[in-house]
């Protein structure tokens, strides 16, 4: 038994990370949205691949900025994977639009296309966001496709998905723009945050208009349209900076953290483990079982604590009146667990989490 409790997640927060944020508060200390911010856009967009990148306060402004940036219809519907974290659909409540809920697919967890051309035919359907769910593409491209075919827009929800890539492409450049979250949990973290990445001149210069009041520059009231206070701060950016420098090892480290759990507990009839193609990072470690519930409880009578994946959100009375039977979002909903996926995992932690866990289904 250890000592001290294993988190499912933690953040990791280097030394240098440290430094930085030091050295900025000593010699230039704006704080808030400056020069630092601008270098953070500029290089999280180099990274991604992609044309512009606009910092928001979290990866749930994001996708409302996204959403408000379309000029959508008062009374438009928006479809979402039923498998995602609730921010998918509060955003597009927040942004006055319905979700609508399609099916995910059992083998990544993305929404289904079969499911989605059903639903898309339906009156009011503007746009759908797409969730690469835990750094999965999934069905992507085909999803692209029936956007294009139905004239709706394609937005990309890539909290999950830094350091995935689908066909050397990063995930967030397959449509009209994409959001990314830098909370605790991710691979790289600014305490909160959020980043949007488009290939659109048009929609990047709306949502740096939204961000900023409505104006063209900051520091003045010239108000050219509807805007808020989406800014960010330099003191997260630095963070972020720091951070992205070392994304080759955050991802390297998360794949080898999937591969270990995968080599030692695949034997194991009873776990399910879903595929990762080869350009895409684990964010969360996913596995799936039938008997979750006391699985987790021995784990954290050994200190290890873990996490059930989100629950169907066409169950959730705050979000929808109807009741459809989508079957694959929950059964894997009820079987997914989450087991400890931080950066910072030892493999001694690693061998006793893995060994805990061949415990439970030898006992
Ligand atoms: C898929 C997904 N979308 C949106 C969000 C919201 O991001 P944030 O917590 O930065 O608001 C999250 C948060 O984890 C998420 O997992």
């Amino acid at each position: 038994m250890t000592n001290h409790q294993i988190n499912q997640i933690e953040p990791k927060i280097t030394k240098k990370d440290i430094n930085s944020i030091n050295t900025y508060l000593k010699k230039d200390n704006w704080i808030t949205e400056n020069k630092f911010t601008l270098e953070f856009e500029n290089r999280f967009k180099k990274y991604t691949g992609s044309k512009y990148a606009v910092a928001f306060p979290n990866g749930t402004l994001t996708l409302l900025g996204i959403l408000k940036s379309l000029n959508l219809k008062k009374n438009s519907k928006v479809i979402i994977p039923n498998i995602t974290m609730v921010a998918t659909a509060t955003s597009v409540k927040l942004a006055g639009f319905n979700p609508i809920f399609a099916d995910v697919e059992k083998k990544y967890l993305c929404m289904c296309p079969t499911d989605l051309e059903k639903k898309v035919k339906q009156k009011n359907v503007k746009a759908v966001i797409y969730v690469t769910l835990n750094g999965r593409s999934g069905n992507l491209e085909k999803i692209k496709k029936i956007c294009k075919k139905y004239k709706i827009y394609l937005i990309e929800d890539s909290a999950h998905s830094i350091g995935s890539f689908l066909k050397n492409k990063h995930h967030g450049n397959f449509g009209i723009a994409s959001s990314f979250s830098f909370s605790m949990p991710k691979i790289i973290t600014t305490g909160q945050g959020g980043m949007i990445v488009t290939n659109s001149k048009k929609i990047y210069k709306k949502l740096k208009l939204i961000k900023n009041f409505g104006r063209a520059q900051a520091g003045n009231d010239d108000y050219i349209s509807e805007g808020y206070n989406f800014k960010f701060t330099d003191i997260q950016a630095i963070l972020g900076i720091s951070q992205l420098e070392d994304i080759t090892a955050r991802v390297k480290k998360k794949k080898y953290i999937f591969n270990y759990y995968h080599k030692y507990l695949k034997k194991i009839k009873k776990i399910n483990f879903l595929e990762f193609k080869k350009n895409e990072t684990p964010w969360f470690i996913d596995i799936y079982v039938d008997d979750k519930n006391n699985l987790k409880s021995h784990l954290k009578k050994n200190n290890i604590l873990t996490r059930d994946i989100y629950p169907p959100l066409n169950k959730l009375k705050f979000l929808s009146n109807e009741r459809e039977k989508l079957p694959i979002s929950k059964n894997y909903s009820d079987k997914g667990l989450w087991l400890p996926s931080s950066l910072n995992l030892s493999k001694k932690n690693l061998d006793y989490i893995i060994n805990c866990i061949k415990e439970f289904y030898e006992n």
